[in-house]
């Protein structure tokens, strides 16, 4: 058995369940390829998240990371969570108005915001802006004036320190795209610009090191980082940062070989640093934010295909094709991520050999897991790709002409669909004729 599967995700079919419900009748009922989320694992990690803050008594939000995943249900349920969104474009701003989402619990990232979006931004009075780089501060001051509107605003910093998946290093992230460097002195200065237009109301730093994260040291020493930097600005400028966001990233299992801690783990250790670095400088603690985008999602989502042909290649591989790929998960042709797949049927059988599970789109690099055992299969079984609820779908295309695939919303055993999957007329909607 897969390890990210656990006994109880199975029914006296020995079926795979998603939150309860079958996902053999999943793809029957609604088609493949399929992208089924388990609404119940999406609840329990947000609220897991919550309860790390409220048992170490600091003020928070915990703000989903909504590039991972976004739809208008998405945000509903985000909503109904009581949680924040970030989002990074005028389109993600758009789908959560449509959504209903208190704009107030809406923040904006992004390092080339438009004119724009950041008047949309004004005019729905979200949350707060990220500022992001001195054109943004510029361009935010000219349309604040004009429309004689306020808004608040986070800086967003580049602390020095990257993280990847098992490391850290202390001076990468300084070359990055996003964010005001804060060792050469662009924060500082960014901060006094804000700080000189009494339309913007300065709520605190931001930083984000990474993705995929499993070394919490790297967090520990950007948490530290943003501490000193607003102590640094109390002490020099009278400053009172009211929060410290400290961004997501936080790992996820994908396959056996990976061995995070929880995602919640991560954060406990942030908070005590960040409790302990405030004391220390003398610093009444800022209430603390995190935008976790990737440990919400992923773990709760599946992607159902079918299988279809198969092609041996004699004493060297074996591809089992199905009927997604690099179209509705780009990860693995982008970055060689990792998955692991069982049969939505029989995801308990044993193995029987080793098989590549190709895409059928048009590139020899449309592979979605380059070794998977499985049972023997055959054309029609559903092949379930677990874990890839984030940065899937929501980076899915429509290459070579292939519609998108259908998003359900699954609930103790309810299955709702919440994005239809493409029709051939949605390919063509925006085409013009000659
Ligand atoms: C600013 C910011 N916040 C949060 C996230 C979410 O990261 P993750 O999905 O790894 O938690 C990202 C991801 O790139 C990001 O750029």
């Amino acid at each position: 058995m897969s390890e990210q599967l656990s006994q109880h995700q199975m029914n006296d079919q020995g079926h795979l369940l998603i939150d309860g419900a079958d996902a053999v009748s999943l793809a029957q009922e609604f088609g493949t390829p399929l992208v089924a989320y388990d609404v119940s694992a999406i609840r329990d990690q947000i609220r897991r998240f919550k309860s790390v803050f409220e048992e170490n008594a600091i003020a928070y939000e915990v703000s989903y990371a909504s590039k991972a995943f976004a739809s208008i249900a998405m945000y509903q349920l985000v909503a109904q969570e009581g949680g924040h969104i970030d989002v990074v474009s005028g389109g993600e701003l758009y789908t959560a108005m449509k959504a209903d989402f208190p704009m107030q619990n809406v923040s904006f990232h992004g390092n080339n915001k438009s004119a724009s979006e950041l008047e949309m931004a004004v005019d729905q009075q979200i949350g707060v802006v990220i500022l992001d780089n001195f054109h943004e501060i510029e361009l935010l001051t000219k349309i604040l004036a004009s429309k004689n509107a306020e808004i608040n605003v986070m800086l967003r910093v580049t602390p020095g320190i990257s993280a990847h998946t098992h490391e850290y290093d202390q001076t990468g992230q300084e070359d990055s795209k996003f964010g005001f460097d804060i060792n050469s002195g662009q924060a500082k200065k960014a901060l006094e610009q804000v700080l000189a237009n009494p339309r913007m109301k300065m709520l605190g730093v931001h930083a984000h090191i990474g993705s995929q994260i499993f070394e919490v040291n790297g967090f520990v020493m950007a948490a530290n980082k943003l501490v000193d930097t607003v102590a640094d600005w109390h002490d020099e400028l009278g400053y009172e940062p009211e929060v410290i966001n400290v961004g997501g990233g936080f790992g996820i299992r994908y396959t056996a070989e990976d061995d995070p801690i929880a995602p919640e783990a991560f954060v406990d250790a942030i908070v005590k640093a960040v409790k302990a670095r405030a004391a220390e400088r003398n610093l009444k603690t800022p209430a603390m934010w995190i935008e976790p985008g990737r440990s919400i999602v992923g773990p709760a989502g599946y992607s159902l295909y079918t299988i279809g042909s198969r092609k041996d290649v004699p004493g060297i591989q074996s591809y089992v094709a199905v009927d997604g790929g690099m179209g509705d998960n780009i990860r693995p042709a982008l970055y060689q991520a990792d998955y692991e797949a069982v049969l939505a049927a029989q995801p308990l059988a044993e193995p029987e050999e080793t098989v590549r599970i190709a895409g059928k789109y048009c590139e020899s690099g449309d592979i979605l897991i380059r070794n998977q055992p499985l049972p023997k299969t055959k054309p029609g079984d559903v092949l379930a790709i677990l874990d890839t609820g984030a940065y899937g779908y929501a980076m899915a295309s429509n290459y070579n002409r292939n519609p998108r695939p259908a998003v359900v919303f699954v609930e103790k055993g309810d299955a709702k669909l919440v994005v239809a999957r493409e029709s051939l007329d949605d390919l063509v909607r925006l085409d013009r004729k000659l």
